[in-house]
């Protein structure tokens, strides 16, 4: 099996962070982006030749064409892309500002938009590659923000990942490039942190396993979208939560 070059974003932290050392442990060449360059410096290894480590803001243009550029120059090709990485917002719709709405969706969409775009020129020129995007359960349940949980700009900009991941997978389709999207439950990372016990402990009574999930499950899922096994998926949505999302 030829190894596998891969950029993730998100790396600095939570399901970023798991998916780059799992990859890393599967032997995969990997470039970890995220804003937090010396959290991420910290927490990856600092000698592993498969990793190469870039810092800066998905919402920037020039630097989401910097990740791969320097993706090209390190390992010479590039065959997937998996985007953890974004901002969250918990305002509530009557505390919420124009300038938070206006962040939020653009990191998490003109973000996953702009990544998404650099790392599909390459995969073109290579007629093959696989791009996965992450979505939200908050989408379906439509939460309200307060207390942690992801507000109206938070779960408008996790939809929206969903109809961009739709609208790439029918472009670059025929250029042999799938594009899906993971759709995590609540998951234990800095994320939700600011949940308090009686909230967590509410919550956890809608997830028939009685529980969070870990990064690595949720990341698990975006490295299997981007093997081969998933060859034939392209335009879909990976849902991942426990089973919180019926009953
Ligand atoms: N944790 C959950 O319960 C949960 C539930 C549903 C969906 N998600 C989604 O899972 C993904 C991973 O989140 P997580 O739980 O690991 O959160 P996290 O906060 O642990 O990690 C998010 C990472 O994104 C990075 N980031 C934020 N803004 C950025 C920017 N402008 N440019 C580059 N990097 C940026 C952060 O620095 C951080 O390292 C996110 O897309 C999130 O929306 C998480």
């Amino acid at each position: 099996m030829t190894t596998q070059t891969v950029i993730v974003t998100g790396a600095a932290s939570g399901i970023g962070l798991a998916c780059t050392k799992l990859l890393l442990a599967e032997g995969a060449q990997v470039t970890a982006f995220d804003i937090q360059g010396e959290r991420m410096a910290e927490l990856l290894p600092a000698d592993d030749e498969n990793l190469h480590q870039i810092a800066g803001d998905v919402s920037d243009p020039a630097v989401c064409e910097k990740v791969v550029a320097e993706t090209l120059d390190q390992f010479g090709k590039l065959d997937a892309l998996i985007h953890w990485g974004a901002a969250h917002s918990s305002a509530r719709w009557d505390e919420l500002g124009a300038e938070e709405c206006t962040r939020t969706l653009e990191v998490n969409v003109t973000g996953s938009f702009l990544i998404s775009q650099a790392a599909a020129k390459p995969m073109i020129k290579q007629g093959k590659g696989a791009i996965v995007l992450c979505t939200s359960t908050s989408v379906l349940h439509g939460v309200t923000g307060g207390e942690g949980q992801g507000g109206p700009a938070y779960v408008a900009s996790k939809g929206a990942v969903i109809a961009l991941m739709r609208s790439f997978a029918r472009a670059l389709g025929p250029e042999g490039i799938r594009v899906n999207a993971v759709s995590p439950g609540i998951t234990e990372t800095a994320m939700i942190e600011s949940y308090s016990e009686e909230q967590r402990d509410n919550m956890k009574q809608r997830f028939p396993l009685g529980r969070f999930a870990r990064p690595e499950e949720i990341a698990e899922g975006g490295i299997y979208l981007i093997s081969d096994k998933a060859s034939f998926m392209t335009g879909e949505t990976m849902h991942i939560n426990g089973g919180s999302n019926f009953g």
